[in-house]
């Protein structure tokens, strides 16, 4: 994401708020707090800085095929043997595969999302069925970048993946939640040559039991390197503090390429928050080729500024490594803090004690599944910053890198957390992975080792425990390990005995007990709540899956949202909470199956619109300024008169409530619990004052509606910017004649999205089984959400919305020029025949015809075009020979192959039958028309005594227009 500053924003008359090119209304001032926190926000502060400048972003220019495609077994001996070798992977994964009919994607991408929902399909995963894809895309290498480090980094792909570049597998792995860091530098191509990733993606596995996506659903890079280069990963510099005083300890790994051992310049600046040197260090490193080398450096610090929730300063260390082979750097934030976990006192932050605010999440968000776009990441943490969460856990797994990045600069406290318990290498390496890719991030703060494992009670649980901590201290002796158990507390042998903190998910009741046995053992709730709440529904229904948003329901294993911080918020030995869950999630449809496809746990529903939980929350967490909330809304036609009961909530000591301007109730407010109001029902206004020492310090306020007249459109920001990247919300809603927004609308409202890509719909209902990638969608209890893509450059976004019986909506916002990120070209693919057969010599002139004997690997040698033919000392002939490159638009229209240089006297044959001769023997370039359906090619090539011969240059194909 790239940061638009304030200046900049006020130049282009863009500052939050001003909204010059909202054509229409966005909510008005006395705007229902339904919407609150949906208007546009000035995202300025959240931005994603380049900390590895050599990285390219691999995000565009890729072709999907969904579903498996069949690759027949080789048949006979020769093909076999070619089969299993080098370069030589076959169907889809192999170089020569033709792509050009697969659709064009962006990442990040998860074709799940895409799926209707299906009542055979896996409950857990949200009845949508996953299955196979494929995905191909072809890059092309400078020649400048040879001698370099290769690599490819996917930050995630759902599930399992097969990597292949250039024919070769190069990557199997197992998980959708780590990254896979290839080193392709073996296998790359320079120049002319395309290369070309593969990748097969079985989504029918699964990890979890909620929907997990399918696909490359996180960002790709290409990282190009020099030979000695920083290795991924490889710069741990954590800053600790001993003795009231602070250090940063860089170790630095470096691994090379080289063919010969280098000494190379080490360089570690320290800058403070706002760009400024603050101290260095250098040393030098010997490395040997082929192998991987650390040097340790010390940066003492005098009184940094210290990074804190309300407060997150982020300083850089910037490493830079400097050799004959050049430079090498990466620029990593970091934050001085100190975290300590006390058994008495809970957790402390520098010293001082945090009561973890916090909340479960899971990746997906409406309309795109698991493939969720950066900004809009940004947008859904800055929601829970806003309701006063100061924590997250990453449930049950890594989340993506930039989802670190924003927590270091937004403050949240992380516990991150490991899938898999199991500490065979596999698992392991997962972990570790998980350990050393994130330990620099001062948001994090608790590493979990897993989630509610029946293993946790058992001899075999502990000593996984074990070896699974040993591991995370290995690489991180700073933050404490814990893992989230549901049960097994008091046996025997059980995990908590050999956890540094004890993570409960849910029983509450055993916090006492649990901390009396173990009066030195930390504790946190690691996992709890567990409500249902619909959004904006205000009457449970079974029949038709509802729970109403009154904070009445929950698990039978878990709490309502009041009760459960009760508990946590009483004791302070236990460090906090996390509710699950932040966002409702797809999947794991709770406490309804079929037709529910989502769950109804979340303090906000799954395009983060707000529940009532989000009232709750806000009053009981919000420590920097008042608050205030009221549910039901108060558009109840045909219940005049009837009692209505209204849950208000507050952290100020006192509420008062008016209907129409009459008082109705002036009482004191339990932050936690809120207070229960019973009024009559009377149209017009329901307004909630909150009340500190007399005055009024916050307020909120209902009207009831009258029927929808007209839809609206509310972006959650007054433009996009032109990267080709950035994604907006677009909440539509239905208003009144008098423009108030009408909590009961449940019109379908279609969409028209002009200049930016609609990328996905929602609104919020776990029932709804509508299209997330329709452009339309049914307001549900009000509110609907679109998801728009910019394109990039400047440029115009118009939004139209219009609904049967109400007055459309239009939207145009702006698109700025920015700066994309350094991608990798999208060139269009090149058709190369690149692999040919060459024959012994020949004193005459050979039969087209003759071809290797089957069996034959080694009379007929195999060249590749660009390898020239060396000298002979007499004339010769010499047949070459190559499959061509089977491509449906070749096939149905015929074509054109060209010889970039063939050096001899030629005669090219296609399937029997001369297309063209040259008598004169030369060097130079050979150009023929193909037919329709071409397979087979031969050439006849008679040298120069004394010449190269042959294939000097690269062969094309290319269809007829
Ligand atoms: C927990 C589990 C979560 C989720 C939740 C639903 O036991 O850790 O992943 O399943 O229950 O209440």
């Amino acid at each position: 994401m790239i940061r638009l500053h304030r200046r900049e924003a006020l130049k282009l008359g863009l500052a939050a708020g001003l909204l010059p090119d909202v054509a229409t209304a966005r909510p008005a001032p006395d705007a229902s707090p339904l919407l609150h926190g949906l208007g546009p926000r000035d995202d300025a502060p959240w931005h994603l800085p380049q900390s590895d400048p050599s990285r390219l972003l691999l995000d565009d220019g890729w072709r999907f095929h969904e579903g498996d495609i069949d690759v027949p077994s080789p048949v006979g001996h020769h093909l076999t043997y070619l089969s299993v070798k080098a370069g030589n992977a076959r169907g889809p994964a192999a170089i020569d595969w033709d792509d050009g009919d697969w659709p064009m994607v962006r990442l990040p991408h998860d074709w799940a999302s895409a799926q209707p929902f299906v009542q055979t399909a896996n409950v857990s995963q949200g009845y949508r069925p996953r299955g196979i894809g494929w995905y191909r895309r072809t890059f092309r290498l400078d020649p400048v970048d040879r001698d370099k480090r290769l690599e490819l980094h996917f930050g995630g792909i759902a599930t399992q993946a097969t990597i292949w570049i250039n024919g070769s597998v190069v990557a199997r792995n197992f998980s959708a939640y780590n990254a896979i860091i290839i080193d392709i530098t073996p296998f790359a191509r320079f120049g002319e040559e395309d290369n070309v990733v593969a990748i097969r993606v079985d989504a029918n596995a699964m990890e979890g039991w909620w929907y997990e996506g399918a696909g490359l659903y996180r960002h790709a890079w290409l990282a190009r390197r020099p030979a000695v280069s920083i290795a991924t990963d490889g710069v741990h510099c954590d800053p600790r503090q001993e003795d009231g005083t602070w250090r940063v300890p860089v170790t630095l790994t470096v691994e090379s390429i080289a063919r010969d051992p280098r000494s190379m310049r080490v360089t570690a600046v320290l800058r403070d928050p706002a760009g400024q040197e603050v101290a260095r260090q250098q040393a030098m490193l010997d490395i040997p080729s082929l192998k991987q080398a650390s040097v340790a450096l010390t940066i003492p610090v005098a009184a940094p500024h210290l990074w804190s929730v309300a407060d997150p300063a982020l300083y850089s260390v910037d490493i830079s490594l400097d050799g004959p082979d050049g430079s090498d750097r990466r620029i990593i934030p970091i934050g001085f803090r100190t975290i300590a976990f006390d058994a008495d006192r809970g957790v402390l932050l520098n010293g001082t004690p945090v009561k973890l605010k916090g909340v479960c999440l899971h990746l997906d968000h409406a309309g795109v599944g698991v493939a969720v776009p950066d900004a809009l990441l940004a947008w859904r943490l800055a929601r829970l910053k806003d309701m006063g969460c100061n924590a997250i856990r990453c449930s049950h797994n890594a989340q993506a890198d930039e989802f670190y990045v924003l927590c270091d600069q937004m403050g949240f406290l992380v516990m991150d957390e490991n899938r898999i318990f199991n500490p065979a290498p596999e698992n392991l390496a997962q972990l570790e992975w998980l350990v050393r890719a994130h330990r620099n991030h001062p948001s994090i703060i608790l590493w979990s080792v897993f989630n509610e494992e029946p293993m946790q009670g058992t001899r075999a649980g502990v000593e996984m425990v074990r070896r699974m901590r040993a591991a995370v201290r290995e690489l991180d002796d700073s933050r404490p390990v814990t893992a989230a158990m549901n049960g097994s507390f008091y046996d025997p042998d059980n995990v908590s005995q050999v956890v540094d903190v004890m993570g409960f998910n849910y029983y509450p009741n055993d916090y006492d007990r649990f901390h009396v046995l173990n009066p030195r053992q930390p504790i946190t709730s690691s996992e709890d709540t567990s409500a249902f709440m619909t959004r904006g529904a205000y009457a449970s229904d079974a029949r038709a899956h509802v729970s109403a948003s009154m904070d009445e329901e929950a698990a039978d294993w878990g709490a309502t949202h009041r009760k459960a911080w009760k508990a946590i918020a009483e004791r302070p030995f236990v460090a906090g909470g996390f509710v699950w869950t932040g966002f409702d999630y797809h999947g794991e449809p709770t406490p309804y199956e079929w037709p529910t496809i989502a769950s109804f746990f979340g303090i906000l529903d799954l395009c983060g619109f707000a529940k009532t939980a989000y009232d709750i929350r806000r009053a009981q967490w919000m420590d920097d300024r008042a608050v205030v909330g009221v549910a039901p809304h108060w558009t109840w036609p045909g219940r005049e008169g009837q009692p209505i009961d209204l849950l208000v909530t507050s952290n100020a000591p006192r509420v008062r409530v008016r209907v129409n301007g009459r008082i109705v109730a002036d009482q004191p407010c339990d932050r936690i619990m809120g207070v229960a109001v019973r009024t009559s029902y009377e149209p017009g206004l329901l307004e909630v004052e909150a009340l500190r020492d007399g005055q009024v310090v916050a307020r909120a306020a209902h009207h009831s509606a009258g029927p929808a007249v007209a839809l609206r459109l509310t972006p959650t920001r007054a433009h996009l910017r032109g990267d080709g990247e950035d994604v907006l919300a677009i909440t539509i809603d239905a208003i009144d004649a008098r423009g108030h927004h009408v909590p009961v609308a449940q019109n379908l409202a279609h969409f028209t999205v002009t200049g930016a890509t609609l990328i996905g719909v929602g609104n919020g209902d776990p029932n709804c089984h509508e299209s997330e990638k329709a452009p339309e969608r049914s307001l549900f209890n009000g509110l609907a959400q679109m998801i728009v893509q910019a394109g990039t450059g400047r440029g115009q976004i118009r939004v139209e919305a219009q609904a049967d019986g109400l007055r459309p909506s239009r939207l145009i916002l702006p698109q700025l020029a920015v700066p994309m990120r350094a991608s990798v070209a999208a060139l269009p693919p090149r058709t190369l025949v690149g692999d040919w057969r060459r024959s012994p010599v020949f004193a005459d002139r050979p039969d087209p015809a003759l071809r290797p004997a089957d069996g034959d690997n080694n009379l007929w040698a195999f060249v590749r075009a660009g390898t020239p033919t060396p000298a002979d000392i007499a004339p010769q002939w010499r047949i070459y020979r190559a499959a061509l490159p089977q491509r449906k638009a070749i096939i149905a229209r015929g074509g054109k192959i060209s010889f970039a240089a063939l050096a001899g006297q030629v005669e090219l044959w296609v399937d029997g039958r001369q297309l063209v001769s040259r008598s004169k023997t030369t060097s130079g370039p050979l150009v023929a028309d193909l037919p329709s359906g071409a397979r087979d090619l031969v050439l006849l090539v008679r040298s120069d005594a004394g010449q190269l011969s042959g294939l000097l240059g690269r062969v094309q194909v290319e269809a007829r227009d």
